[in-house]
């Protein structure tokens, strides 16, 4: 007889459903009685609510994080014939925006540490077409926003922060999406934010940049049925904005929920034969995902997967690398650092309320002698 494994899965969102399910059902029933399901009550006040978390003076919620980034690319005038340096080492969508809108992504490399982009490689790479930088706080770390800021300050650059994976993070004090032109939100359900189906925001400081995305958002139009230029269908729904407002409240708990996770794999895992993630001292990493590096990659993922722990490798290609990109001309050894990231990093299961037990298990079988 063997005894039963405990399966962990990467990601348990039913404890959290269960406890918001009476409310959320309550307030669905309400919008429901209203009538008014698309960019109602809810929606302006989630927007004001956000706005005032992050600290900006708008939000403007949309249909998901990829459609921030396009229509915050838009509003920023960026499109053919312009070049936006992000980073290899994110999800597709930070790059996939850049095309969308007509631009060429030119890719920089990394740091070790962090596995956000690197500064000193982004001014590099800036020429005459530059007309932006896109950062990503990838897991939910902060990027060096002040050094960003510098380079973008000397060539007169836009900066659009990817916040998909850090509502609450801060850089510099700052939240994130406070600090840059733009700040753009994913409320795709994994996400330390996240909603019961699509969501995204962008978060401003100016006026104008709010305006241009309220009308970019509903096709372009300046009031009903009139347009002056081609917008989207990019709209956040009622009954998403009514869970994002619960979920808000509830925000400053799930984030200390993942940081004590964290804390808890790094304390246990240090001097194993993974390397923890780096933690910022004087800022808040949201831990969206937690990922560590090893050169065992495979050898751990296999064994952790044999013993029912779900993991996910974020990211095994560099964009720079990816078939859709190839015509811009990336060869492999271009960005060490990020094509190193993809070879050695591994997400393990975090999120709030993740039971002891599940993280007694991860740390026993990553410490056992064939993890690696
Ligand atoms: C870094 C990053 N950027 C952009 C996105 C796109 O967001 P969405 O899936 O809401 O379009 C995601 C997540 O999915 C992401 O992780």
């Amino acid at each position: 007889m063997h005894a039963a494994v405990t399966a962990v899965p990467f990601l348990d969102l039913t404890e959290e459903y269960g406890e918001l399910e009476s409310e959320w059902l309550a307030s669905i029933r309400e919008t429901g009685a209203k009538g008014s399901f698309i960019l109602g009550p809810n929606v302006s006040a989630f927007e004001q609510e956000a706005a005032s978390y992050i600290g900006t003076r708008h939000a403007v919620a949309v249909a998901n994080g990829t459609d921030a980034l396009v229509l915050s690319l838009r509003a920023l005038g960026i499109g053919p014939g312009d070049e936006v340096v992000t980073t290899p080492f994110t999800f597709f969508a930070s790059a996939e925006a850049i095309s969308l809108v007509g631009a060429t992504p030119v890719f920089a490399d990394i740091r070790a540490d962090s596995f956000n982009i690197d500064a000193d490689s982004v001014r590099e790479r800036v020429t005459g077409k530059t007309r932006a930088i896109l950062p990503v706080h990838i897991f939910g770390h902060p990027a060096q926003m002040d050094a960003i800021m510098a380079v973008a300050g000397e060539h007169e650059l836009a900066v659009i922060e990817d916040c998909a994976q850090a509502f609450g993070a801060t850089a510099g004090g700052a939240r994130v999406g406070n600090i840059g032109d733009t700040g753009c939100f994913s409320f795709y359900p994994t996400k330390v934010l996240g909603c019961y189906g699509d969501g995204g925001m962008i978060t401003t400081n100016s006026s104008e940049i709010a305006e241009h995305l309220r009308k970019l958002r509903n096709h372009g139009a300046t009031r009903p049925f009139i347009h002056d230029e081609i917008g989207a269908n990019s709209r956040l729904d009622e009954i998403q904005a009514a869970l994002l407002r619960m979920k808000l409240r509830r925000l400053d708990e799930a984030i200390a929920g993942r940081r004590k996770v964290a804390a808890e794999y790094t304390r246990r895992l240090a001097g194993s034969a993974v390397t923890p993630p780096s933690m910022p001292v004087e800022d808040i990493h949201v831990f969206n995902l937690y990922t560590v590096r090893t050169g065992e990659r495979e050898r751990l993922r296999g064994w952790l997967g044999d013993n029912g722990v779900g993991t996910s490798l974020c990211y095994p290609q560099g964009l720079h690398l990816q078939e859709v990109y190839r015509s811009l001309g990336y060869r492999e050894g271009d960005l060490p650092v990020a094509e190193q990231a993809t070879r050695e990093t591994l997400s393990l299961p975090i999120y709030p309320g993740m039971p002891p037990s599940h993280i007694d298990r991860v740390c026993e079988l990553v410490l056992g002698p064939e993890a690696g």
